[in-house]
């Protein structure tokens, strides 16, 4: 880890859902704050438990130290989507009044939670706000539970893409939607609803377009970001049929972007000591009990043998990229202990 980490500023634990991407970057800020830099973990939606256990309450969207015995500094924070989607309204405004008019219109409240709720953009935003903060030695980003890890690198595209598109010209334009018919379906719609959606409506959009090339700009900024030689992305993943072949998918779309890929993290392999010794436990345990014992033991020895063989299959695929294997652990990973015992594994 220390070698895949010369260098950085920058660590993306990217990866399928469930294959322990938020523990393995909490446990690496762990290992790099033990070894005296100051660093923050982006985390995104982690375990109750292991929230809990890294001080980070709910709300707060902004890094919180971490108790504990680092000679660095370990922060963390958990990613709150839509007040990262609002401090980029905040920076982006030309002026107080236009910030306000944003945050307080309701097409905009209702876009932003849809928007930010998908988190991939949120993410690493959040990471850009925090690199050019510059506190931290280290950033480790965590990256949403996405079906598809590969919405994560589209994000920056998409949404600049959604911004410079012709739907939102045609509203800014000034007899765009906004024209006479459709005035007077608005004003029934006010009527029966009491609502002004017209205003909401023109409000947005004229606020916001006059934020769209900061918006592309940041779009365009982040994506640099992510393929700086300080940035590298470690693909976490578990040694099974399914995340292995989404692995190997998002590791050709990193190269092809050109995204600078650092290793793999292979989490939760089984492994079986020699399945021999049926006598003994035949003596030791009688006949029936013996007997089912064995049997799980062979359908661990079977799980452990598909394991290694998908294992191999990505190792191939991968050129054979520096590779760090954890084990499954006992019970699940949701305290400091948990963390210090991947973050062994991690660093050797
Ligand atoms: N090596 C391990 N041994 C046992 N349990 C583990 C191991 N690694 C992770 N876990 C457990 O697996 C679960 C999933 O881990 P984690 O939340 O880190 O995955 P994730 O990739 O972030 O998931 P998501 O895609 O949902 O965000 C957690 O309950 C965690 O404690
Ligand atoms: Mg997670």
């Amino acid at each position: 880890m220390l070698s895949l980490l010369e260098g950085r500023r920058i660590v993306v634990c990217a990866g399928a859902g469930g294959v322990g991407k938020t523990t393995t970057a909490a446990a690496i800020a762990m290992g790099m704050a033990e070894r005296g830099l100051k660093v923050a973990v982006v985390t995104i939606d982690p375990a109750k438990r292991l929230a809990d256990s890294l001080g980070l309450e709910e709300l707060g969207n902004e890094p919180r130290r971490v108790e504990g015995d680092f000679e660095g500094e370990l922060w963390a924070l958990m990613l709150d989507s839509k007040r990262t989607f609002d401090a980029l309204i905040e920076r982006l405004a030309p002026d107080a009044a236009t910030r306000d008019e944003v945050l307080a219109n309701r097409i905009y409240q209702q876009l932003s939670s849809a928007v930010a709720g998908s988190q991939e953009f949120t993410a690493i935003a959040k990471l850009y706000e925090l690199d050019q903060d510059g506190d931290f030695d280290l950033l480790v980003l965590d990256t949403p539970p996405s079906r598809n890890a590969l919405d994560f690198l589209d994000a920056p595209g998409r949404l600049s893409g959604f911004f410079s598109g012709r739907a939102i010209k045609m509203f800014l334009r000034p007899t765009g939607l906004l024209g006479r018919g459709t005035g007077v379906v608005f004003g029934l719609l006010e009527r029966l609803t009491g609502v002004d959606l017209l205003h909401d409506l023109s409000v947005f959009f004229r606020a916001l377009g006059g934020m769209i090339d900061g918006f592309t700009e940041r779009a365009r900024r982040v994506g640099a970001l992510l393929s700086d030689p300080a940035t590298t992305f470690l693909i976490v993943t578990a040694p099974r049929h399914d995340p292995v072949e989404e692995a190997i998918f998002f590791h050709r779309k990193l190269v092809d972007a050109e995204m600078p890929f650092g290793g793999l993290v292979v989490n939760r392999l089984h492994t079986v000591d020699s399945p021999d010794g049926a006598a003994d436990l035949e003596a030791a345990l009688g006949g029936d009990l013996a007997g089912r014992v064995a049997t799980s033991a062979h359908e661990l020895a079977a799980l452990a043998a598909r394991e290694a063989a998908s294992l191999e299959l990505l190792r191939t695929e991968l050129g054979d990229p520096p590779t760090i294997v954890i084990p499954e652990l006992d019970g699940d990973v949701h305290d400091v202990e948990g963390l210090a015992l991947m973050r062994e594994y991690l660093f050797g």
